[in-house]
């Protein structure tokens, strides 16, 4: 199948060398000429594991090609939009203009029977509005949004879990022949997946497009839910990491996006929560989402109590206080910095007057163009130096195995900050460390 990935982003970019490494002759474009020279050569432009393997391979056996121009795009039978929607400057709802670009400068290489696959995280009504655009061109539109988690990325795109196709449907709701022609073409995209078994939801666009937003507010809810846990453990004593392994055992609740700490950050979860309750309001229906205001201030607190963490053990003052924050990226196996809990608590701190030292395995560089104001260490040991709090914000696994003896070597004063309740309070405590967490006694 000839395919087209417009957007070669965190989503674009491994969908179209995961599509490539299936045998599909795949084209990427992206409006920006230095990741498309990047991934051309086979580089991958971001952290992602596997990709910079599954893209060499694409691109050597020549099924997988990149361009700035549009016209590539001719030629192709499916075309997948996978372009960014952030969160509006100001506002809560999603900003569409990408969306709207790559679709109005793809209608003029549509031929009949093309089909144009949204897989971009949009408002309810978006894929409606952009079917009826498509009729002269005898092109059809699949909704079919996408799961993936970055760090995952490659194996998320290759096995998903499930797959969702929203399709056009006619008055009485049932699927048109259209519809069913353009499905005919994404079961053959997807032939492999499906041949292993993976569950498929066919449905209409609204469900489609709901099912994403939908999934996204559940996990930020169910994270919202154990850190508010945790205020309450904080006010009795109580251990949030037990409780949540405790309740964890009930198969219905489930152990997994429990972890209480520094909350959720990222591309998705808090633009996706907002932009959902924005939608929800022009749509009349603003109290259903209601909690997820509530979802999001839990969250927002953690960073907020964060700080005041630092500052209570550094004896009511984070002036002039040396602090080492040990991550950057939202969350580990990501380079990725945006809406990052730990960026922002670290520089919550530094704009309090604490000294502030970020290190991270990968996304220092991102971290540095976003707060060029903070300082930055190649590792733990480097960032530790000197500090008088290390604040652990990342989990990732280097610093979850980090000695305590080897690290109180290099610290003015021993005080550990767990910002995601990973390390072992006594483990630390005997070693001299003043241990405290969010949530923990
Ligand atoms: C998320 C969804 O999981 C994915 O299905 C969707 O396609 C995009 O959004 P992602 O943003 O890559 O994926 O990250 P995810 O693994 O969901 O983590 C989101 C945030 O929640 C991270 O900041 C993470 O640290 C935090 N988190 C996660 C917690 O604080 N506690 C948990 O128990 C789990």
């Amino acid at each position: 199948m000839r395919i087209s990935v417009i957007g070669c982003g965190y989503l674009g970019a491994v969908h179209a060398a995961a599509m490539a490494s299936l045998g599909h002759d795949v084209i990427g474009i992206d409006v920006d000429a230095d990741k498309v020279v990047s991934l051309a050569a086979g580089r991958a432009p971001f952290f992602e594991p596997g990709l910079p393997e599954l893209l060499t391979g694409s691109v050597s056996s020549g099924h997988l090609t990149f361009s700035t121009d549009m016209a590539d795009a001719a030629g192709a039978r499916v075309h997948f939009i996978c372009v960014g929607t952030p969160q509006k400057r100001g506002e809560f709802g999603a900003d569409l203009t990408h969306v709207e670009q790559a679709f109005a400068m793809l209608l003029p290489h549509l031929t009949e029977g093309d089909v144009v696959v949204g897989k971009s995280t949009v408002p309810v009504g978006t894929a409606e509005a952009l079917a009826e655009r498509l009729e002269d061109t005898g092109a059809t539109l699949i909704w079919n949004p996408e799961f993936l988690r970055e760090g995952f990325a490659v194996q998320d795109t290759l096995h998903p879990d499930r797959l969702v196709y929203g399709l056009p449907t006619g008055t009485a709701g049932q699927i048109t022949e259209a519809g069913e022609k353009a499905r005919q073409a994404l079961d053959e995209v997807y032939s492999v997946s499906l041949s292993d078994g993976t569950p498929l939801v066919v449905t209409d666009y609204a469900t489609a497009q709901l099912v994403k937003v939908a999934a996204n507010s559940f996990l930020a809810t169910k994270i919202s839910f154990i850190n508010a846990m945790s205020e309450l453990c904080e006010a009795t004593g109580a251990d949030v990491t037990r409780l949540a392994d405790a309740i964890g055992y009930d198969e219905r609740i489930g152990r997994r996006f429990l972890n209480a700490g520094l909350g959720f950050g990222g591309g998705c979860l808090p633009k996706d929560i907002r932009a959902f309750m924005a939608r929800a309001g022009e749509l009349g229906v603003d109290q259903a989402l209601s909690f997820l205001r509530e979802v999001d201030a839990i969250n927002m607190r953690r960073r907020v109590r964060m700080v005041d963490l630092a500052r209570e053990m550094c004896s009511g003052s984070i002036v002039g206080r040396r602090i080492a924050v040990l991550g950057a990226a939202f969350k580990p196996m990501s380079d990725d910095v945006r809406d990052s809990p730990a960026l922002s608590v670290a520089a919550q701190m530094q704009l309090q007057g604490a000294h502030v030292t970020v290190t991270d395995p990968q996304a220092i560089d991102n971290a540095r163009l976003k707060w060029p104001d903070l300082r930055f260490a190649p590792t733990a040991l480097e960032a530790a130096e000197g500090a008088d709090v290390v604040l652990l914000a990342t989990e990732w696994a280097e610093y979850r195995e980090l000695d305590p003896v080897v690290l109180g070597k290099v610290v003015n004063a021993r005080r550990m900050l767990d910002g995601r309740n990973v390390l072992d309070p006594a483990t630390w405590r005997q070693a001299g460390w003043t241990y405290r967490a969010l949530g923990r006694p």
